[in-house]
């Protein structure tokens, strides 16, 4: 029996480390290993803003690892303002910008200081996973929509109507989403402020992935709400400047929300990493973020296209949204799973038991993405990830399920 508090063990253990876990365990075994779990880019950082950097470091090292005020580096902040504005068309002074160590900081840091215990958020299911296990920790009530295959994984508007403002004080989603993939449509980002502002209800909009599109665009939530009087946006520089271990995400909302963000920050951690800061800076200013990006989504789209097709080719019986944006497929494989009799956790363990194949289960996701596989398309190159899911077919065919 543990002896830790009642808090931290009201959440479950997520199935998501015993994967990665067994993934290290298969390769210490010697087995290939085709790992599809991780939400992480597919081509290394900017080789010349490393470089730059680097460079930066070596001349003053002081100035790039000393302490720095809790909402970070101003000059950051203001190369995020500048950014906003220059891909979103968006106006967000830079004494409105937090610097945090990394989205899921950003994330908790706003789940915190905008709800109390008790008080209930919405969330789509399916949703990132850490979505449910925050709301758990912090003891906020969950209310849910759904989102399905059949609506491109757009929640239904008539739900979002019922739910937010009346029965929960935020609503908190991602788009480009995680695990579906999906851009949120027009129609769902108007009744989604329109709601808020009618009913004074929270929008925590969650960017992470918003330069990875490949078709359409980014649907930038703030222009309906330009003078950020309900939104908090909670932004991300894991995924396109691709430096996940970095550590750094930032959040941008209300004028008299962020000094109350500010505050939280400064007693969990003082300050995101410092010489993380100055790289995203010389990413921004000296236009290496706009380079990479130029370098990077060909390659992920290439990717996309490849796995999407190889996948509906392999495994016909799977429902398959093709995702044009993010990271990831997000097939349902309820004709399989279920045939075989097993939960998807207990299929994505066999499955990477025995072909050394390692895919994240849906269901923690949410409910709604039972049975379904998430599956990264950008970490491996074409044949790669074309070969692991041949490996997944023949598992299917020795189970008798294809
Ligand atoms: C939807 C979403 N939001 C936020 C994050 C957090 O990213 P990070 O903490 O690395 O910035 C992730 C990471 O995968 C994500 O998928």
């Amino acid at each position: 029996m543990s002896r830790a508090s009642i808090r931290v063990k009201s959440i479950p253990q997520n199935p998501h480390r015993v994967l990665i876990n067994k993934a290290h365990e298969l390769r210490r075994r010697g087995v290939k290993v085709y790992d599809y779990t991780a939400g992480q880019p597919g081509l290394p950082p900017c080789q010349e803003a490393l470089e730059y950097f680097i460079e930066q470091v070596r001349k003053d090292p002081f100035k790039h690892f000393r302490y720095m005020p809790t909402q970070g580096l101003p000059e950051l902040r203001e190369a995020i303002s500048q950014d906003l504005k220059k891909y979103g068309g968006i106006d967000v002074p830079a004494n409105q910008i937090l610097i945090t160590t990394g989205g899921a900081e950003a994330l908790y840091l706003t789940l915190a200081t905008l709800l109390d215990e008790g008080d209930s958020v919405l969330l789509f299911d399916p949703s990132y996973s850490v979505y449910w296990d925050l709301a758990r920790y912090l003891k906020l009530k969950v209310e849910t929509c759904r989102q399905t295959h059949e609506t491109g994984f757009n929640p239904d508007p008539e739900c979002i109507k019922e739910k937010l403002g009346s029965k929960a004080k935020a609503v908190l989603f991602a788009s480009p989403d995680n695990p579906t993939s999906r851009v949120i449509s027009e129609e769902v980002a108007k009744t989604i402020m329109e709601v808020a502002h009618e009913k004074k209800a929270w929008v925590i909009y969650d960017v992470a992935y918003k330069h990875l599109v490949y078709e359409g665009e980014h649907i930038w939530l703030e222009k309906l709400d330009p003078a950020l009087e309900q939104t908090v946006v909670v932004g991300s520089f894991s995924k396109d400047i691709a430096i996940p271990g970095g550590r750094l995400g930032y959040i941008y909302g209300p004028s008299d929300i962020m000094p109350e963000l500010v505050k939280l920050k400064g007693i969990l951690g003082i300050v995101a990493p410092v010489p993380m800061q100055w790289l995203a800076y010389y990413y921004l200013v000296n236009g290496f973020k706009e380079k990479y990006l130029a370098q990077v989504l060909p390659v992920y789209k290439s990717r996309r296209d490849a796995a999407y097709q190889g996948f509906k080719e392999l495994i016909p019986g799977a429902k398959l949204h093709k995702p044009t944006a993010s990271m990831y497929l997000f097939p349902d494989m309820t004709p399989y799973i279920s045939k075989m009799g097993v939960s998807d956790v207990e299929f994505t363990l066999k499955l990477a038991e025995s072909k050394g194949v390692v895919m994240l289960p849906g269901s923690i996701f949410g409910e709604a993405g039972r049975n379904h596989l998430r599956i990264t398309f950008v970490t491996m190159k074409e044949e790669e990830l074309v070969e692991g899911f041949k490996l997944l077919r023949e598992f299917l065919e020795e189970n008798k399920v294809l």
